[in-house]
Order: structure tokens, then sequence, then C-alpha cells
């Protein structure tokens, strides 16, 4: 038997497929009894439920100046999978938002309705294969569906969606969810734009960047806070990058290109997409004036390595610093078992931890260090401090295999961690045995500017409990997140999701 044909149990990858009482994920569709994959199941499980909830149930008290919304994307397939290399990142997009005002919750669960899902959705079954292939040139729009959903970001009135490989955004209604069509800034965007682009909650500008097979290999540019592209600078990149995220401060953009990145002679004659970690190149940071008043890009060298996410970048001086996860060594390393899925398994036991890089815009000099060694993930800071230098960063804890052990591989978030910056000290949060956590925006209390304290914010994450496929929404304190001020609960089980965001209540609520 080929490894192909042997199947990793959901079993062997630690997955629950059934709380200890024998009940299975709710709202989940039948044909998963097909899939003997963990991402399929358990906490993992689609739920392809539509609904919304008033007035949600509510341990402790909701802050009565939290006030907004906050937004997950996230995968939740909706049709039966073309193969069984269906992909973690795969599932089709679903929005799930969370709304905040006078005290009270309310709750929404929608599909974006992008392309992709409208032609499956007529079609009424899956004709995109994912990720992993084998992709199809054959198929409109693309070999492999654009889901968009990655990221989600507040600009010019709507939720946008975006794609970790760069993707059509998508305009939707922060209140009722309804997709409102394609991003096109005017008719003027022609190309795709990548997630973790990102508006500025304080300017609502929008700043992009994207990055292709063809050259311009990046672009960069930014949109005015009414929907209209102001500039769009192609980046001269030696050749394809897989870039994920970049960074903003008062007066730069900051670029990646990271030696990680697809063999384009493969990707030519075999239509995949192979990565390589390339040990002998320095990771490259370019500065670009933010607002395009110039186009010239300074590139800074620092030691190899690739970033899925930033945390925060900020301004001092002479010196343009940047703080993220850092994965010091981005191929993965094989998997014990041999089977269909180990290589996307493989990915999943990578680390990341606390970094911290040194921009000199004077002398051109880098400096680099690590903050902390624990894995941690998806950084948040307080909304109000995007771009500028600050104290805390939210991350979510990920739990570390044992070397060369099955056990724990398809764990997603079990904690929260807040670092501090200033004097090393850390916080935490665990979720909870079978307990999961999500990307936590940090919500800045109403009112507040980037002048008011940084601690006046509320981390919120949702959770989804695999003891009994409850769902929650736990609010903390940011002076103490070692244990929420409030849990709301969500009426049906929250599928593991991607990132978030946090949207103020002034945006939505005009009055
Ligand atoms: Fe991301």
């Amino acid at each position: 038997m080929s490894h192909d044909d042997t199947p990793l149990t959901v079993t062997q990858a630690n997955v629950r497929m059934y709380a200890p009482d024998g009940t299975p994920p709710p709202d989940a569709p039948d044909w998963i009894d097909h899939f003997d994959h963990p991402y399929l199941h358990g906490a993992f499980a689609p739920s392809t439920l539509e609904y919304e909830a008033e007035d949600l149930e509510v341990e402790g008290e909701i802050p009565a100046d939290l006030y907004g919304a906050y937004v997950m994307n996230g995968p939740s397939q909706r049709f039966e999978p073309v193969n069984s290399k269906y992909h973690y990142y795969d599932g089709d997009a679903q929005l799930r938002a969370i709304y905040f005002r006078d005290g009270k919750a309310s709750f929404r669960q929608k599909y974006l309705r992008n392309g992709a899902f409208v032609v499956e959705e007529k079609a009424g079954k899956a004709i995109w294969p994912g990720l992993a292939g084998p992709y199809d040139f054959r198929l409109p729009g693309g070999p492999i569906k654009d889901v968009s959903n990655t990221d989600v970001i507040f600009y010019n009135g709507h939720i946008m969606s975006l794609w970790h490989m760069a993707g059509d955004p998508y305009r939707v209604d922060p209140l009722t969810l309804d997709t409102v069509g394609r991003e096109t800034l005017g008719g003027k965007l022609h190309h795709s734009l990548s997630a973790h682009s990102k508006s500025d909650p304080v300017t609502k500008e929008l700043f992009f960047f994207n990055y292709q097979d063809e050259p311009p290999y990046m672009s960069y540019g930014m949109a005015d806070p009414d929907g209209n592209l102001v500039f769009d600078i192609d980046i001269d990149l030696e050749g394809p990058r897989s870039p994920h995220d970049m960074g903003l401060t008062e007066n730069y953009a900051i670029l990646h290109d990271l030696p990680f990145y697809h063999d384009v002679d493969i990707l030519k004659k075999h239509g995949r997409r192979v990565m390589g970690f390339h040990r002998d190149q320095p990771a490259r940071f370019g500065l670009i004036d933010r607002f395009g008043r110039s186009e010239t890009v300074q590139w800074f060298e620092a030691e190899p390595c690739y970033i899925l996410h930033i945390s925060n970048s900020w301004e001092e001086g002479d010196w343009v610093h940047m703080t993220g996860c850092r994965q010091e060594d981005p191929m993965p390393v094989k998997d014990p078992a041999d089977h269909h899925l180990a290589s996307m398994m493989a990915y999943r036991r990578r680390t990341h931890i606390m970094y911290k890089w040194s921009f000199n815009t004077k002398t051109g000099e880098t400096r680099e260090g690590m903050l902390d060694d624990r894995n941690t993930e998806f950084p948040t800071v307080n909304f109000n401090y995007v771009g500028k230098k600050s104290r805390y960063s939210f991350n979510q804890i990920i739990p570390v295999p044992e070397e060369g052990s099955l056990e724990g591989r398809c764990q997603t978030f079990n904690g929260m961690m807040r670092y501090d910056l200033e004097t090393g000290e850390t916080q935490r949060y665990d979720y909870g045995d079978g307990v999961y956590g999500s990307e936590a925006p940090v919500a800045p209390a109403s009112g507040t500017t980037p002048d008011s304290d940084e601690g006046r914010a509320y981390p919120v994450t949702f959770i989804t409990d695999t003891n009994d496929w409850s769902s929650a929404c736990l609010i903390f304190d940011a002076d103490d997140i070692t244990k929420p001020i409030a849990k709301v609960k969500i009426p049906r089980r929250i599928s593991i999701g991607f990132h978030t965001t946090w949207i103020d209540g002034h945006e939505i609520w005009p009055n």
C-alpha cells in the first residue's frame, strides 16, 4: 500500500470527534463521515448553519464601554470536498460576528458569497480543488478555489474579506453580514490583495500589498477612506515570494521579502507550489514611504526566517521597530507517520516565538533578538496603538507536541498570553482541557484615543469547548487577562476560525 492510500485517522491526529458523552459536533454536514480527515471533524468540523441571535446569555457583566463588533473569518466547508486532499485552509469563508451595545450582545453567522461560492452554490457541489491540489488550470478564476477565508478588516464602512494566497477582496455589510460585492477601489484595483493588508483604525485609510508569480512580484498601495485608489507601486524583487504580513508605522510600510518561497521552475513545469527555505539568503525588510511620497525602498537584511504575523511596528527617532512571531526554521519536520496528509500536518508543527527587529533609517543597521521562547502566534495590540509604540501584545498559545509524537498535532490555541515588552513579564489564561480559542482583537474602551492608557481595552476571543460543543465569547480586561470578566454564551458551536477584527460601534451604529 502506498502512503497515498494510507489514511491518517482522526484518532492518530488526536482530534476529539465526539464529546465525552458521545455527542457528535452539532450543525456539521453528514458528508464529513466520508472523510477520515482531522480538519473535518471535532472542533474543526464545518458548521453550515446561518443564523442570528439576540440578547445572549452572559456570565459576569459586559462592560458598558465595550461598544462595537468582534468579527471572525474562517473556514467552514459547505459541500463535500472534491478529493481527500482537503486542506485545513480550504473551507468556504464564514463570518461570525458578535455585537456589543448597551451592555448586551447579539450574534450572527453567515457565509461569504464570493465568486467561487456562488458558482458552487448554483452547481450544488464543490468544483474547485483546494490548496493541496491537484491544481486544475481549466477551471474559471483559478486552478484552486479563492475562498477569501483568511482575514477580515474594516474599511470604508464595510467588512473586507481577504485570502492568504492573495485573492479578490469582498465587501460585506457589517451588520447583516450580507455580501455586497467585490472590492475594486472604484474600478481601479487591477490585481489581488493579500491577507493582512491593513486599514488604519484612526485615519481610516487602506494600505495594501499584493504578491504574485509574474512580475511585478510584489506591489504596495493605498486607498483613501472613501474607497478611492491613491497609488499602487510595483516593488522590485528577484522572484516570486510568499509574504504573509506587512508592518505599518506613522511614516513607513514595512514589506517582507523572506527566504521561504516556492520554486518557480517547478511551478511553471508542473503547476505545483513547492516551498523551500533558503538558509543562505537573508530575510529582507523593505521600508517604503507609507503614503507613496517616494517610491524608494530602503532594504534591511536580517537573519533568515519566516514570519506569518507581526504584532506591531513603530518609530522612535531614526529607528523603526517591528515585533512579531518568528519562525527560525519554517521547513516542516518530517512527520513520524507516513500518510497522505503528512506534509500538511508537518507544517502544523512549526514553532513561532516573539521577536523584535529594529532598523536604523540613517545607518542601515539592523538589530534583532528574541523576546520570549514560548510558542505563540496571532498577536494583537490595542487598536488605538496600531503603528505606534505599544507595551502589550496579546498572543494565542499553541501547544507543542512531544518530539516524534503524534499527539496534539491538531490542537489549536489553548490559551492566551499577554507580553509586557517593558518589563518582560507575562500573564496567561488557559482556556481549559479540550477548549480552543481564537485570535483576540483588543477592543479599545469606547471613547478612548491613541493618547489614552493602553490598558483601557478589552481583548475578546471566541472559544469552542469539545467537552459539550458549546461556544462562547470571553471578554478580558487588558490590564489583567488571568481570568475573563465576562463570558457570553453563543447559541451554537462555532467552528475554529482564522483572523478577526474589531469594529468601533460608532462605525456601524451612526446614531
Ligand atoms: Fe494570517
